[in-house]
């Protein structure tokens, strides 16, 4: 980035906070605060984002020295190459400080204020950021703690919260209406990973800022949209959580949706964060609950060498008929979608990991070359973040025969030296500089989980079975016929290999 850029950044963070933020890490001892939380706001630091005065603080219940602490909190930094990186981490390091109580007592609570103050010391400027790292079950108690001893009368206070947001309309709304209790909708940040994914933030660019896609992002052009999650492994002994959820709830509702909406939405009327999120909730208004008969779902079965879902030791219900596959399709009642199927499919156990925006225009019309494949344009978000289109060609040479060939920017081979942030360091910055652009609103949740909510209630009180397939297959053996049906054309991709298949090394 231009140097001129980032000083931008930094001086938002500046304008916002007048140096000086205490960053309190709620559930500082879990798996999310030592693999993303904690990592990020160290690449922050090493790159000059955090403040001046930056404390940070970590709270759990578990009790831990301070080597212990250092210890979980370190795991996962990646140092890289640089000498100098040993001395950016001791340096981050003497940021930080840990202390243990527990969550639903008060006594507790105030002496985490107590303890807070103290670090603090004599700053005037006592801004905080409470990051709920924690599970739904003890949330709200969180909040209210945080909320009646440890915010900050007369300062900033934002809380950074994480999925799940309820598991249906009512119980979301319930959240909702319990967190608006304590906190104004402009102090909570809702994060959902996918929008601070480099190629996720890019859509805007993309669609917005070039006239061709401008001219051709409509029904009259596309045939059918896929936006597609897969992930090489299953449950690994967190069946007994994920049970709770299914694929459904755990990646579309939120992940694919929040793309989907990117992908589908008006023009807004500016870069801010309430155009934009407006924009989302306008086309998540326009559409219609999924369909049974617009699904199918899968489960997973052992391939000899892993094992199937059900015989994940940590399930409670054996005869579970919770969806580890997902293919649903979404229409959009407005005058650029009406008609066009937006395929949403997720899966664990598949035979790679992936996840893409695959935009399949309609045939040309008047076919003079006969069968000529489909333009495709495609938004791999990971692995290895590439924009590519594939187009037809007079294969070269006397013949006048049509040769599908692609528009291919992958960033690895463009951008030399490319560092992509991990996507929670990108959202806390953001949260840093009070932009809520990337971040979910109340009523864009409450929109989401109407689309959702029909199909998820009657899949549980019908007892619908999934279809099985093997770990590491491509998922149900019907899903072919599926996208098919929904119009998708697969005549073009019979011989043609995605272009970065063979630089896969460079896939970090
Ligand atoms: C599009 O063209 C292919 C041949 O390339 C053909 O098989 C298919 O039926 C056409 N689809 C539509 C909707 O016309």
């Amino acid at each position: 980035m231009a140097s001129s850029a980032i000083q931008e950044l930094i001086q938002d963070v500046d304008n916002q906070l007048n140096g000086s933020i205490t960053i309190v890490v709620l559930g500082a001892s879990g798996d999310l605060a030592k693999k993303k939380t904690f990592p990020s706001l160290f690449g922050l630091y090493r790159n000059g984002f955090l403040p001046k005065e930056t404390r940070i603080i970590g709270y759990a219940r578990t009790k831990m020295d301070r080597d212990e602490f250092v210890k979980r909190t370190t795991e996962h930094m990646k140092l890289g190459e640089s000498p100098d990186a040993k001395k950016k981490l001791d340096e981050f390091l003497k940021l930080t400080s840990y202390h243990n109580g527990q969550y639903n007592e008060d006594a507790s609570w105030e002496d985490l204020a107590r303890y807070v103050e103290k670090i603090e010391g004599d700053t005037k400027q006592k801004n905080r950021l409470f990051y709920v790292a924690l599970p739904p079950s003890v949330f709200l108690d969180v909040a209210s703690g945080v909320r009646k001893h440890v915010y900050s009368d007369g300062f900033v206070n934002r809380i950074v919260i994480e999925k799940p947001f309820g598991k249906d309309l009512e119980s979301s709304r319930e959240l909702g209406t319990n967190i608006a209790k304590l906190f104004k909708e402009d102090e909570i940040y809702r994060i959902d990973h996918y929008l601070g994914k480099e190629m996720v933030k890019n859509l805007m660019t993309l669609r917005f800022a070039n006239v061709l896609f401008g001219q051709i992002w409509d029904s009259k052009n596309i045939d059918n949209v896929q936006i597609t999650f897969k992930e090489p492994f299953g449950t690994e002994g967190r069946g007994g959580y994920f049970d709770e959820f299914g694929i459904i709830r755990d990646v579309m509702q939120n992940h694919l949706l929040q793309v989907l909406s990117l992908v589908a939405m008006e023009r807004p009327t500016g870069t801010d964060a309430e155009s934009i999120r407006d924009e989302k909730v306008k086309v998540l208004r326009c559409i219609e609950p999924i369909k049974l008969e617009n699904a199918l779902l899968g489960q997973y079965v052992g391939n000899g060498e892993k094992p199937g879902y059900k015989e994940d030791d940590s399930l409670k219900n054996k005869n579970t008929n919770c969806p580890t596959f997902a293919a649903l399709v979404a229409y959009i009642h407005n005058e650029r979608w009406e008609g066009v199927p937006f395929i949403m499919k997720a899966g664990k156990a598949l035979n790679e990991p992936k996840v893409e925006i695959r935009i399949q225009f309609r045939n040309v019309s008047g076919d003079l070359f006969k069968d000529t494949p489909r333009n495709e344009l495609v938004l791999r978000i990971q692995p290895s973040e590439a924009v590519y289109m594939k187009f037809n060609n007079k294969h070269p040479g006397l013949s006048y025969q049509t040769l599908q060939s692609d528009l291919d920017l992958t960033y690895h081979r463009r951008y030399s030296d490319l560092k992509i942030p991990d996507a929670y360091e990108a959202l806390i910055l953001d949260v840093l500089r009070g932009d809520h652009s990337n971040f979910v609103r109340d009523d864009e949740l409450d929109a989401a989980w109407k689309i959702f909510t029909p199909i998820l209630h009657e899949i549980e009180q019908k007892q619908v079975q999934p279809k099985e397939y093997k770990y590491g297959s491509r998922g149900p053996a019907d899903l072919d016929d599926f996208v098919r049906k929904f119009g998708y054309d697969r005549s073009g991709a019979q011989n043609y290999e995605w272009p970065v298949k063979n630089v896969s090394a460079e896939d970090k």
